[in-house]
């Protein structure tokens, strides 16, 4: 490893901490830059030693340690957290992943699993790199947005296509699609979202934006498609997103064919790091050609007995038309506790870990659908934001595992 990786403590004085000190004191790849029991001390460190990573401990002088390292996230949504509880349970868990925390360790500490867990988790984080976002309210969006270096090794330039889907209307696929596609491109990543919900056509709404050409007319073009040719029916997104529009005028749609489609995106695999699909709610064949050719398939759930129905139903189509099940993940939208149900029954019921949870956040949901800008491009502290930032971190996280 040339560099080493920079750890900061945000725990209580104690013997756990004593024994994290001990332990990378005696660790040649990791530093500890800083270390303290108090959070507005701990951000000033942060800000000041741009530490790799965080660990917090469960409980800081009378503080929550979830809502400590929430603070932490709120002021870098990205930074990444280890979190060390002394009793681990289903709360624990399931409170980690809602704060976005990358590992949970138990205390008392093994040496070697905690160096094990901070290369992990530094590891992890640097493959999603180029989603580093570094906040700064007075900026301007395209300012307060600063792209990482693009890497460009083989693995990294292959497309990713990535697919929102649920056969339950309504769930969040559209908002978690146009969202997902936005955060994507502000990180650096040359990125395209298709509407394949050709009869409703929501993301041209839900991103305000209104098409130069008419899709319909793709198929007239089609021998002789290229690139260029393609984007020129695309309509570029202020974010950078090139969005494929579904047509229009409903009665258009049924000019749109299995094969048009095919082409789009093998033109738009050459030459784009991410290529988002908002689905329907529905299966029809382009849905499926482009659920087949899909790296990912983000299952959107919510929690209601419904949608997890739906999403059972789902994932045996998708298994009987040969979808390995490994590329399906899940997502729980529109969370909220003390509605009867929990990640953790949700998970139980479908066989499934939920890959992100996105909390329920009325208000802004809809205003921004309704205002047609996607909260990740206004709103970036807002928990809805943050549920959005986590999934891409996983994707980019996804893509760069993937050889
Ligand atoms: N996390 C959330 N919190 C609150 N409201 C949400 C959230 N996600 C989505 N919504 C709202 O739910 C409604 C449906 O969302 P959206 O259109 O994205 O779903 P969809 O699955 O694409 O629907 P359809 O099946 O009609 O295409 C919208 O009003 C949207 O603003
Ligand atoms: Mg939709």
């Amino acid at each position: 490893m040339d560099e080493k990786i920079k750890v900061m403590l945000l725990m209580e004085e104690g013997y756990i901490r004593d024994s994290v000190r001990v332990i990378l004191s005696v660790t040649e790849d990791i530093v500890l830059v800083g270390e303290t029991d108090n959070l507005g001390t701990a951000l000033e460190l942060i800000k000041k030693f741009t530490p790799d990573i965080t660990i917090v401990g469960e409980e800081v002088r009378g503080n929550d340690g979830f809502a400590l390292s929430q603070r932490i996230m709120d002021e870098d949504p990205f930074h990444p957290i280890i979190f060390i509880a002394t009793r681990l349970n289903v709360d624990t868990y399931k409170n980690a992943l809602y704060v976005g925390i990358k590992e949970v360790l138990k205390a008392p500490l093994y040496p070697d699993e905690l160096k094990s867990s901070i290369v992990r988790v530094h590891k992890a984080s640097k493959k999603a790199g180029r989603l580093t976002v570094h906040m700064d309210a007075e900026a301007s969006l395209e300012n307060e947005v600063k792209p990482d270096i693009k890497e460009t090794d083989e693995e990294e330039s292959r497309a990713r296509i990535i697919s929102t889907f649920s056969i339950k209307g309504g769930v969040g696929k559209t908002t978690i699609s146009t969202n997902l596609a936005v955060t994507l491109a502000q990180g650096g990543n040359k990125t395209a979202l298709l509407d394949l919900d050709i009869y409703s056509g929501d993301v041209a709404l839900a991103m305000n934006i209104i098409p130069r050409r008419r899709v319909s007319d793709l198929g007239n073009d089609i021998q002789r498609l290229d690139l260029d040719l393609l984007e020129s029916y695309m309509v570029r997104h202020p974010s950078g997103v090139m969005v494929f529009l579904a047509p229009f005028n409903i009665e258009h749609a049924d000019y749109i064919k299995l094969d048009h489609i095919e082409k789009v995106l093998d033109l738009l695999k050459q030459e784009y790091d991410y290529i988002i699909i908002d689905c329907p709610s529905y299966f029809y064949d382009i849905a499926m050609m482009a659920l087949k050719k899909s790296d990912v398939i983000l299952l959107v759930a919510t929690m209601d007995i419904l949608s997890l129905k739906s999403i059972k139903n789902t994932i045996s189509v998708l298994e009987n038309a040969k979808v390995a099940k490994n590329k399906m993940k899940l997502v729980l939208n529109k969370y909220i506790r003390g509605v009867g149900l929990t990640v953790n029954d949700v998970e139980a019921t479908l066989s499934m870990p939920v890959t992100t949870v996105i909390p329920l956040e009325n208000q802004l949901a809809i205003s921004s659908m309704n205002q047609g800008i996607p909260f990740v491009a206004g709103m970036r502290r807002a928990k809805v934001s943050r549920g959005i930032y986590n999934l891409a971190r996983e994707i980019l996280v996804m893509a760069g595992g993937k050889a």
